[in-house]
């Protein structure tokens, strides 16, 4: 079962609050080209080569990659797109910036693939370079919650591109012993007539990181901790919840 339904990518997954702003503003300044690792169907790559950057694009989904390329296209944008996994990847250059939006390095699942992805980032980054990412450590919600939660709707929206209405449904299981979040997402399509007209069945696999286990793994894998927030405004971080990192290269 695939991570995500790119048909519905853009409808659902929309973001933290912020964040596009957030990594806008840092390539605007950046001295050199921007990488964005997991940039998706190119929700925050677009907004960095609008705010001025060079950017590229890497991500190991070929359906999202094309959204990503069709949309740079049409909006005349020269984006550089590449397929690959974050934890082993050589693209024969450096960059000033590597921007790791919307909780994408929770994609790796073993600590070995974090520190894979981390020294490869490493080797893709000026001295000084600044690796900005930002992840989700849901123990808070967890405890108030329970581990489990029953599938349940989540939201909906219109698919644009049929103008279907879309019902989402989500279930989840988190594993304290693994730290490894279960999603399940049911997407069900109600065609004009209030029929149903199909359903996509996806499963999402999320690690999280407490705030110490990562700054422990930045600082083994050759990067200073310059900042932890809680939210993209630079609200200071609670303990758990949204984490917002800003890392430089040593
Ligand atoms: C939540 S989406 C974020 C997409 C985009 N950055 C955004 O903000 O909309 C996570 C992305 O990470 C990609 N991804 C997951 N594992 C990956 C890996 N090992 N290497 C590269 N990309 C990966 C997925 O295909 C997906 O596009």
């Amino acid at each position: 079962m695939r991570a995500y339904a790119s048909r519905f990518y853009d409808g659902y997954f929309v973001g933290v609050e912020g964040d596009v702003a957030f990594y806008a503003a840092h390539a605007k300044e950046a001295d050199g080209a921007v990488l964005e690792v997991g940039c998706g169907s190119g929700r925050i790559a677009l907004a960095l080569a609008r705010a001025g950057a060079e950017v590229a694009g890497l991500d190991l989904d070929a359906d999202l990659l094309a959204l990503a390329r069709g949309k740079a296209a049409e909006a005349g944008l020269a984006i550089e797109w590449g397929e690959g996994d974050m934890a082993e990847f050589d693209l024969g250059r450096r960059f000033a910036q590597i921007h790791v939006p919307y909780r994408t390095f929770q994609h790796l699942l073993a600590p070995a693939d974090q520190i894979r992805a981390l020294h490869c980032m490493a080797d893709h980054l000026d001295d000084d370079g600044l690796l900005l990412f930002d992840s989700f450590d849901p123990l808070g919600q967890l405890a108030a919650e329970g581990f489990t939660s029953p599938l349940c709707k989540d939201t909906d929206f219109v698919d644009t591109a049929t103008g279907h209405q879309v019902v989402v449904y989500y279930s989840r299981a988190a594993d304290p012993q693994t730290q490894i979040l279960e999603q399940e997402l049911i997407f069900e399509e109600i065609g004009a007539d209030g029929v149903a007209v199909g359903r996509t069945f996806t499963r999402l696999l999320l690690r999280w990181s407490t705030r110490w286990e990562l700054e422990h793994l930045l600082a083994g894998c050759g990067f200073e901790v310059m900042a932890l927030d809680g939210d993209f405004a630079g609200g200071a971080y609670p303990g758990y919840g949204n984490q917002i990192w800003t890392a430089r290269k040593v």
